[in-house]
């Protein structure tokens, strides 16, 4: 499966959405994330994401790992997302900062 992992946050371009064949990507306040069970790993997102926040779930940085229960976890309650949309207000102001996690909206 494939992981969205910590320069989403504060920035969800989602670019990401519109190539998965499998609409397998759920949308909070402010990040996204892919459901483990539903990606197909075509790898289709991960050059999509302008944020290079999109990994395989065996490629995630590491200090990231956490991201990957995480993207399982809330793509149970989160709302399925499949067309893009405005990027965040202040996301260019946000990609590249490290260690958003503590930035993450439920
Ligand atoms: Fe969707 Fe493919 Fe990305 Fe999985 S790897 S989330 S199936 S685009
Ligand atoms: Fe997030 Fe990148 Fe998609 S910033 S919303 S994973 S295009």
């Amino acid at each position: 499966t494939f992981v969205v992992t910590d320069n989403c946050v504060k920035c969800k371009y989602t670019d990401c959405v519109e190539v998965c064949p499998v609409d397998c990507f759920y949308e909070g306040p402010n990040f996204l994330v892919i459901h483990p069970d539903e990606c197909i790993d075509c790898a289709l997102c991960e050059p999509e994401c302008p944020a290079g926040a999109i990994f395989s779930e065996d490629e995630v940085p590491s200090g990231q790992e956490e991201y990957i229960e995480l993207n399982a976890e809330l793509a149970e309650v989160w709302p399925n997302i499949t067309e893009k949309k405005e990027a965040l207000a202040d996301a260019e102001e946000w990609d590249g900062v490290e260690g958003k996690l503590k930035y993450l909206e439920r």
